[in-house]
C-alpha cells in the first residue's frame, strides 16, 4: 500500500509547471483552429471543455470505500489553460480567424467573441512538398537548399518561440501525407540526418518538423496517420533528448466507436463475420483523403484495430474469416460534420447470425480538439516527469490514437477501456499511488 511519504517522494520527481506553455502546431486547419478558439472561449468562461479528460475527468484513488476521486487536473500538475500560448505553421496565408472561418466548424457568434485573439495568431510559412500531399496547393512556404536547411529553419522558428515561452510542445495537426513504408533512412539517427542533407524521399515534411522539435528537446505528438515519429531514428532522438513522442491519428469518430464495440463482442465470445465501415465528410481533410495515396495512409491506420482487439489467431472460429472494409467518401455539402455508418455482421450461440448498424452523425474537429488539448498537457507533464521523459514513446497516451505507436515487438493496445486504465494507472504510478487492479477481494475478506 502506498504511504503518504512514498507518494510525496514519487511526486517530487515531477518538475512543477511554471510560466507559459508554448504549443507549436504544424497544420493550422480545422482541428488546430477548433482547439485554439476553444481554449480561448473556455478561458473567457463562454464555453466548457467537454470531451477533455484532462479538464473534466476524475481519477479514483485508493479503495472504493474511501470515496476519493479528485479531478485529474488537481491530482497531477498540469499546465492551466491560462498559461497556454499558441503558434504554428501553415501553407495558407492569413490569420486564425480567417482559417477558422474557412474550416466552418465553430459558429459565427463564438468566433466573433474571440475575433481579436484569433486575428493575433498568424501561421508561419510552412515546410511543404506537394509530393506528400497531392490535393493542396500552397501559398506560403519556406525555401531552402535541401531538407536539412528547411528543417533547420523550423529549428530557428522554435528557438524564437522559446524566447517568449517557458516550455514547449509540438503537435502535428497537418494534413495526412501519402503512405510511406519504413526504409533504410529511417533506421537510425545517423542515416536520417544524412538523408536530410541528401534530400532522401523517405523523409516527409512531418518528419522534418518532428526532428526539429526533438533536436530542440521538445515533445512531439502526431495527430495524423503519417509514419512521422514511428521510426527508429526519431525514437532514438526522442530518448537521447528526453523529449517524449506519441502518435498516431486522433481516435475520434468511427474508430472510437469500433474500439468500444469490438472488445464488447470479444469479451462475450460473440463471432464477427464482417464489418463494413463507410463515411462521408466534406472538409479539407476529406478533400486530401480523396487522393488514393493519402487515403492509403488513413486506411492502414483504421484497419489495424480489429485484428489486434479480436485476436483471430487465438479465436479462429470467431474471427478468422472476418471481412473488414473501410471507406471514406469526400462529400462537400457536409463540411466538418461527418457521417459514419457501420454494418456489423455478428453471430452467436450455435452460429446464429445477427446484425448491428451504427450511424454516427459526428463533428470531426469537435471530437478531435479536446484530444489535442489533453495530448499537449500530458506530453508537457511527461517531459517534466523523471520516470517518463526518457522513454521515447508514451504508450500510456494510446487512449487518444487510432494506431498507437508502441515499443518494438509489443503490439499496440486498442481497447478503449484498457487504454483508459493504462492512462489512469500511469498517472497513479508517477504520483506514487496504488494502482487499481479491480480485484476487489479485500471488500469480502475477514
Ligand atoms: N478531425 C478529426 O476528427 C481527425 C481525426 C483523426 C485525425 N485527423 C487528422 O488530423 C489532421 C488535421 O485534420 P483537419 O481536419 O484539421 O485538416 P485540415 O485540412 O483542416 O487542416 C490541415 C492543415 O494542415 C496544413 N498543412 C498540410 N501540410 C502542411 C505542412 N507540411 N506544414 C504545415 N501545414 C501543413 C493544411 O494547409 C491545412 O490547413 C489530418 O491529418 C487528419 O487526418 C483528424
Amino acid at each position: 500500500m502506498s504511504t503518504p511519504a512514498a507518494a510525496a517522494n514519487q511526486a517530487a520527481s515531477i518538475k512543477p509547471h511554471t510560466g507559459k506553455l508554448g504549443i507549436m502546431i504544424p497544420g493550422m486547419g480545422a482541428v488546430a483552429t477548433t482547439l485554439i478558439a476553444g481554449v480561448e472561449a473556455i478561458r473567457r468562461g463562454i464555453a466548457k471543455p467537454i470531451g477533455s479528460v484532462s479538464q473534466m475527468g476524475h481519477i479514483r484513488l485508493g479503495k472504493r470505500t474511501e470515496n476519493n476521486s479528485p479531478l485529474i487536473k488537481e491530482f497531477v500538475d498540469l499546465a492551466p489553460l491560462e498559461d497556454l500560448v499558441f503558434t504554428g505553421w501553415d501553407i495558407f496565408g492569413g490569420n486564425l480567424y480567417d482559417a477558422a472561418k474557412t474550416a466552418e466548424v465553430l459558429d459565427r457568434e463564438t468566433l466573433e467573441a474571440i475575433r481579436p485573439f484569433l486575428e493575433s495568431i498568424e501561421p508561419m510559412p510552412a515546410v511543404f512538398d506537394q509530393h506528400y500531399v497531392k490535393r493542396l496547393t500552397p501559398k506560403k512556404t519556406k525555401t531552402g537548399k535541401n531538407k536539412c536547411d528547411l528543417a533547420n529553419q523550423i529549428r530557428n522558428d522554435i528557438a524564437e518561440f522559446k524566447t517568449k515561452t517557458d516550455r514547449q510542445v509540438m503537435i502535428w495537426c497537418g494534413s495526412t501525407e501519402i503512405f510511406m513504408e519504413r526504409s533504410a533512412v529511417h533506421e537510425s539517427l545517423t542515416a536520417f540526418e544524412k538523408g536530410l542533407v541528401d534530400d532522401d524521399p523517405g523523409i516527409t515534411p512531418s518528419m522534418m518538423y518532428a526532428w526539429a522539435a526533438l533536436k530542440e528537446g521538445i515533445p512531439f505528438a502526431n495527430g495524423a496517420p503519417n509514419l512521422t515519429v514511428d521510426i527508429p531514428a526519431l525514437n532514438e532522438l526522442s530518448k537521447q533528448m528526453n523529449a517524449p513522442i506519441c502518435g498516431k491519428d486522433f481516435k475520434t469518430g468511427q474508430t472510437f466507436i469500433k474500439t468500444v464495440l469490438a472488445p464488447a463482442f470479444k469479451t462475450r465470445m460473440l463471432g464477427v463475420a464482417g464489418w463494413y465501415s463507410t463515411n462521408i465528410l466534406g472538409n479539407r481533410d476529406g478533400e486530401v483523403l480523396d487522393d488514393p495515396e493519402s487515403f492509403k495512409t488513413k486506411e492502414e491506420s483504421k484497419l489495424g484495430v480489429l485484428d489486434i482487439i479480436l485476436q483471430p489467431e487465438l479465436y479462429p472460429e470467431l474471427y478468422k474469416d472476418l471481412y473488414h472494409k473501410v471507406r471514406i467518401n469526400y462529400y462537400p455539402p457536409r463540411g466538418d460534420n461527418k457521417e459514419g455508418w457501420d454494418n456489423i455482421d455478428i453471430f452467436g450461440w450455435l452460429g446464429y447470425p445477427m446484425q448491428l448498424k451504427v450511424d454516427f452523425l459526428c463533428r470531426d474537429s469537435i471530437l478531435a480538439a479536446p484530444l489535442a488539448l489533453d495530448l499537449v498537457l500530458f506530453m508537457d507533464l511527461a517531459a517534466r516527469t523523471d520516470q517518463l521523459k526518457g522513454l521515447g514513446i508514451q504508450e500510456w497516451l494510446s487512449f487518444y490514437f487510432k494506431a498507437p505507436d508502441s515499443a518494438k515487438g509489443v503490439y499496440p493496445e486498442h481497447d478503449l477501456f484498457i487504454q483508459s486504465m493504462k492512462l489512469k494507472n500511469t498517472l497513479r504510478h508517477i504520483m506514487g499511488e496504488d494502482l487499481i487492479t479491480h480485484l476487489g477481494l479485500e471488500y469480502y475478506e475477514g
